[in-house]
Order: structure tokens, then C-alpha cells, then sequence
């Protein structure tokens, strides 16, 4: 793990200038989940209502164990990669969520560890957990009632589950955040999630619908953040616009100290050097911000662009060399090359 990386003949500036933007590295730990939420893009790999309605939509057979996972992070955290997270559909229903959070190699004061999970399964999990050396556990919230739970979810779990799971992770992390993805069917509750972090202040982070194919049909429930966004103003007059770096331009709220953020889709998307002449770019809501790894064994730099998966399973027995290889790869997609 310690060779040098292979500098020559390799064109590190795209890689480089992703890290140096914040672009964030995603795990993806495994495409099972007991929640079935309508909009989940599932990281890339078979969304859930595709699984219920066709059998042969399987999502990818998991093809890295706990080690080639590690070594994948650590390789491209020394590449300049700082911000991990660990997702999924929910990443501690993972045989692999143990062995690889609680070997986490150690990191500089410039990087995190963030674990993204639906709250359901960290009351079960926490002895291990409080073991890692997450930085951040961020907690799903699109909901805050039974009803609302089984209208997006649908599952039979209830709230107090997911409320006690974020008391749990309360308990054992120093930072743990709300992320609450705005829609129609929790339009009602947004001031209640809200008030739930304001009191234990937690920031939260409200999100809209990035659609894509597979969740079309409920593009009515797409509410739009601007009506979370009036109401912040009453709460505060401390409000910024983060335009730069990666991905969508969020606001940015301070509540009694309390960052809360909303990503705004009017205030457009950043891409890395133009994603050169991407075929979907009129479509794409995002921007690249994250390389996202997958169980299976592909690195892919955009939801929407599957045909650039990158196969990394030959590499898995040299790491090393999968820095090199993604810089490449990057560098194609950002000159529109691939
Ligand atoms: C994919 S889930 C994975 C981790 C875990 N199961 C959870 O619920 O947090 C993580 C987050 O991705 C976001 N997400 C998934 N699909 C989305 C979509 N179509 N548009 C916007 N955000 C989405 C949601 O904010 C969701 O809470």
C-alpha cells in the first residue's frame, strides 16, 4: 500500500481539482434496504420500485469484500480524496458495514468519515459503532409521523424506531445530522423535523428530488425548497450562498448557531471543467460531485451515467494502482472523451 503512485503519463489535474472542490467519494455498501422510499436513486445500482415490479431488475451481486473496500479508500484518500461516505440503500444491513467502519484507517484533520443510514438499525448496532472512527453519522428524516413514514418509505417500521435511532446515534457520536428530502407527502411536517434538530441542535440538510427515469411517474410530489426557505427567513436573518465547489448551490442558515442548509435548485449546478460535451448534461440536475464506488466493484462519476461504471475488480489485487486509473478515467469524463 505504501508504493508510489505511478506519476507518469497520467494527467492528475481532473482528479485533483474534484478533491480540491470537495467532491465527495460514496460507498455504496450494499442495494438492500427495509425501507422501499419511491424516489431512491439507490446510488446508481437498481432503484427499489424497479426491484418490486420486475424480477429480473437485480441489483449487483456484491463483488468486494471488507479488505478490497478499505484499500480502495485509503488509495484514494492518499490521491486527495477527504470526504468519505459510507451509503447504500441502507449500509447497515451490510455483512459489510462492520469489518470495514470499525478498520477505518486512520486520517489527517482535513478529512471525514461520514455514515449516511436511515436511523432504523442503529440502536442494534451501536456498541460496534460507538467503536469507528466516524467522524459524522447523517441521519434520513423525510418523515416525522406513521402516516408520512408508510407514504414515502413503505414500510411497516414506525417513526420511533427511526427517532430512537437518531437518539442512539446522539448518544455515541459527537456530530449527527438530518437530511430531509422536500416533498409532497411531508410538506406538513417540515416545520416538526425541523423543531426536532433545532432542540438537539442538529443541523439539517433539506434536499429536492433529483429525478431520474425510474421515478417520473411521482414527479408531482417534487415540491420545491422555496417554501422551507420562507420560513427560515422568519427564523433568521443569518442566511449565505454557497455557489462554489461541486454539485448543487445550497443556502446556508444559521438558526441560534445551527447550520441549516438547503439545497436550491435555482441556484444552479457546478460542474467540474464543462463534464466536456456529456450527452445528458440539458438533463442533469446534480453536476458531478461524488465518485461513487459500488459493492459490485465499479467507480462511477455521475448517477445518470451508468455506461461510465468503471469495473475496478482487476485492479482490487494492486490497489495502488486505482488511483491512476480513476484519475484517467475522471479526466475523460471532464474533457468528454470517455
Ligand atoms: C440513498 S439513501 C442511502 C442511505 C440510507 N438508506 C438513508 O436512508 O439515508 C441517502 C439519501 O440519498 C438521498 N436520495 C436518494 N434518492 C434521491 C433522489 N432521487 N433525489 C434526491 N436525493 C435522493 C436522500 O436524501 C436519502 O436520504
Amino acid at each position: 500500500m505504501n508504493s508510489p503512485l505511478p506519476m507518469t503519463g497520467v494527467d492528475w489535474t481532473a482528479l485533483r481539482n474534484f478533491a480540491a472542490l470537495h467532491g465527495q467519494l460514496r460507498i455504496s455498501l450494499t442495494p438492500k434496504c427495509n425501507e422501499k422510499c419511491w424516489f431512491c436513486h439507490n446510488e446508481g445500482d437498481v432503484p427499489p420500485p424497479s426491484t418490486h415490479l420486475h424480477r429480473d431488475a437485480r441489483p449487483r451481486e456484491r463483488e468486494m469484500n471488507a479488505d478490497d473496500i478499505l484499500n480502495v479508500v485509503a488509495v484514494l484518500m492518499d490521491a486527495g480524496l477527504k470526504r468519505v461516505y459510507f451509503t447504500g440503500r441502507e449500509p447497515l444491513l451490510s455483512p459489510l458495514a462492520r469489518p470495514v467502519l470499525t478498520r477505518l484507517p486512520e486520517h489527517g484533520a482535513d478529512a471525514t468519515y461520514t455514515l449516511i443510514t436511515n436511523g432504523t438499525l442503529i440502536r442494534t448496532h451501536q456498541d460496534w459503532l460507538a467503536t469507528t472512527a466516524l467522524d459524522k453519522v447523517k441521519v434520513s428524516l423525510h418523515y416525522f409521523s406513521d402516516e408520512s413514514l408508510k407514504a414515502i418509505a413503505n414500510t411497516r417500521i414506525g417513526i420511533a424506531t427511526i427517532l430512537d435511532g437518531i437518539e442512539a446515534a446522539r448518544e455515541t457520536f459527537e456530530r449527527v445530522e438530518i437530511n430531509t428530502l422536500v416533498q409532497r407527502e411531508n410538506e406538513h411536517e417540515l416545520h416538526d423535523i425541523l423543531d426536532f434538530a433545532l432542540t438537539r441542535r442538529m443541523p439539517v440538510q433539506f434536499i429536492e428530488l433529483v429525478d431520474t427515469d425510474f421515478n417520473a411517474a411521482r414527479k408531482g410530489s417534487a415540491v420545491g425548497a422555496q417554501a422551507i426557505i420562507n420560513h427560515l427567513r422568519t427564523l433568521t436573518s443569518d442566511e449565505e450562498t454557497e455557489l462554489s465547489g461541486v454539485g448543487q448551490g445550497r443556502r446556508i442558515f444559521r438558526v441560534d448557531g445551527i447550520e441549516i442548509d438547503v439545497i436550491h435548485r435555482e441556484l444552479g449546478r457546478h460542474h467540474v471543467g464543462q463534464c466536456g460535451t456529456c450527452p445528458v448534461k440539458p438533463q442533469c440536475v446534480e453536476g458531478f460531485w461524488s465518485l461513487r464506488v459500488d459493492h459490485a466493484g465499479g467507480i462511477q462519476p455521475c448517477l445518470l451515467r451508468d455506461d461510465l461504471r468503471m469495473d475496478i475488480r482487476p485492479l482490487l489485487t494492486t490497489p495502488h494502482r486505482i488511483p491512476a486509473t480513476v484519475a484517467q478515467h475522471v479526466s475523460a469524463f471532464t474533457e468528454g472523451t470517455l
